[in-house]
């Protein structure tokens, strides 16, 4: 079945190939020796990101209404590892003044945060607004621009209000005209406060892991049919609120607004293998492509790859029409070009490799779909999560691969960071940010990537969504087993804010003592 449309695409993968391997990683072992002459600028943008169900707790204070995330974990609490759930998380809520002089230790002006759609609109619906969800998050911004912090909000990380789950989510094509109202109160409310916006946090990740598996709430397990039909609606909310926001808002608020789409680097698992180069760049098609190619390509629609093997499978597993609906004409232009900014989110690399079948994929299922198998390499560090390996060269290719497949649209790294299991004298993830950032400088100084940000995920130790509590990518400890939920700086906060002070990277300034070192 995937043999024909691989014979097809193999011409147009030998020119990819031939691209592809203009982006060697370098070696490893001798590029972090010594402190690195390359510097950030000074309009280099330095933030720290959260999200507000991750964050915020209060789940039901203020008349807020219950998100998707509260109702699923109430019903389903062994969801999480930990068995536990967002109702109070890090406080923040109440905390948010800790929040604050947190950001102000470490040197960085700009804060990415969530705005939670059910607080400012508990039914979901711009009928009712929330005098204190709304007040709340003026407060917020407002202390955050008296502390010279630039706010930058999303709109959707992942809390969709309850009652519009109930009618389908991101499966609704109405759902497109409810985002649009949504993003016109946050507008409205705050867009004189607000001046960098995005929309939709990590799409693709929403899609694949809610509406097509188990890993992600709403949980719906719809594989094959619900990342497909997420994905459409999704990026058509996007494109509405962009073009409300151009229409409407900037002609007075005079502020940006783009989307944050996430992707893993990927290798090729044997370099020396066509076929595997194939697998690598038609993984990236089908993961990130789908989500960028829509939006920031020049022929705009969704790749041509990922539409003719849709179609394709969809066509010999006996459907009557493809699985991955089609735009119109003039939703094709409403989402081109719909982002000042490509946001990146970018955590770990895999290999990828072509085979025929692999024992997880399901009939139908864009894994199915992709066809290509994906694993780690056992020889990177893997400090937190299963999911999770250190392999910083990953970083600057998939910056490369944006830029060659996208243009010089500017880019902001919306997130990045190390997972592990806690502890304040987290050396591994100092030695992350050093070399992830030291692979953005050489993005940035050889290869001319137009990276103009980087947000370290995360503030603080946060609800890890499926891993609850139990694994930590903050810059702060959260004690978790304290009502105070008292925060404390890690050795990588001192590290960042060294960075983003002296504006270089300075790989000595943390080493752990000898005994931990590796060779
Ligand atoms: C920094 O650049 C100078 C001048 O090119 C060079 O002499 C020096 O070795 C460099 N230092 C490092 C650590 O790369
Ligand atoms: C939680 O998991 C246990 C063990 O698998 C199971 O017995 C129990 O019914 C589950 N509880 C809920 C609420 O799903
Ligand atoms: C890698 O691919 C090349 C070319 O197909 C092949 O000759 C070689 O055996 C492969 N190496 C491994 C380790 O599979
Ligand atoms: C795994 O990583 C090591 C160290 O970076 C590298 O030498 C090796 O070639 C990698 N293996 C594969 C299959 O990519």
């Amino acid at each position: 079945m995937q043999g024909k449309s691989r014979v097809a695409m193999s011409a147009a993968a030998l020119t990819i190939l031939s691209l592809l391997t203009l982006v060697h990683g370098s070696s490893e072992s001798n590029l972090y020796t010594g402190v690195s002459n390359y510097t950030f600028s000074e309009d280099f943008i330095f933030g720290v990101a959260t999200a507000a169900f991750q964050i915020e707790g209060a789940w039901n204070e203020g008349g807020k209404g219950e998100s998707i995330w509260d109702t699923y974990l109430h019903k389903n609490p062994n969801f999480t590892l930990d068995s536990l759930n967002g109702d109070v998380a890090a406080d923040s809520y109440h905390k948010y003044e800790e929040d604050i002089a947190m950001i102000e230790s470490l040197g960085v002006k700009y804060y990415r945060l969530s705005i939670s759609w059910p607080r400012i609109l508990p039914q979901g619906t711009d009928n009712y607004i929330s005098e204190d969800g709304k007040k709340y998050y003026r407060t917020l911004f407002e202390s955050l621009l008296k502390a010279n912090i630039t706010p930058i909000v999303t709109l959707f990380h992942w809390d969709i209000p309850t009652p519009l789950m109930d009618l389908g989510g991101w499966t609704n094509p109405k759902i497109v005209d409810y985002f649009e109202d949504y993003a016109r109160v946050a507008f409205n409310l705050f867009g004189d406060l607000i001046k960098i916006w995005t929309t939709i946090n990590e799409p693709h990740q929403h899609c694949i892991n809610g509406y097509g598996n188990v890993f992600f709430v709403p949980a719906l397990d719809s594989h094959g049919i619900g990342e497909y039909l997420c994905t459409h609606y999704i990026l058509l909310s996007h494109a509405r609120a962009y073009r409300l926001y151009h229409k409407d808002f900037r002609p007075h608020q005079h502020g940006k607004i783009g989307i944050t789409l996430d992707s893993f680097g990927v290798n090729p698992k044997n370099e020396s293998n066509l076929d595997d180069h194939i697998a690598a760049e038609e993984y990236l098609q089908m993961h990130l492509g789908l989500y960028a190619h829509p939006i920031f390509s020049s022929t705009g629609d969704y790749p041509k790859f990922v539409r003719n093997r849709v179609d394709h499978m969809s066509y010999e597993q006996g459907y009557t029409r493809s699985r991955l609906p089609y735009f119109s004409e003039e939703e094709i232009a409403l989402l081109k070009g719909s982002s000042d900014f490509f946001g990146l989110n970018h955590y770990t690399t895999y290999l990828i490799s072509h085979c025929s079948w692999d024992k997880s994929w399901r009939i139908p299922s864009l894994d199915q779909d992709n066809g290509v198998c994906l694993e780690q390499n056992l020889t990177w560090t893997k400090p937190g999560a299963d999911w999770f390996t250190v392999y910083p060269p990953g970083f600057r290719k998939i910056l490369n691969y944006i830029k060659r497949n996208y243009g010089d649209v500017p880019i902001i790294v919306t997130e990045n960071g190390l997972c592990d299991y806690g502890g304040l004298e987290d050396y591994e993830r100092v030695s992350y940010f050093n070399k992830y950032l030291y692979q953005l400088l050489l993005a940035v100084n050889v290869d001319k990537c137009n990276v103009i940000g980087y947000f370290a995920w995360t503030l603080m130790d946060d609800f890890e969504w499926n891993d609850g509590y139990v694994t930590k990518f903050g810059l702060f400890h959260v004690d978790y087993n304290s009502p105070e939920r008292t925060r404390t700086p890690k050795l990588s906060a001192t590290n960042y804010g060294h960075i983003v002070r002296t504006r270089k990277i300075d790989f000595d300034f943390i080493k752990p003592p000898l005994k931990q070192q590796k060779l």
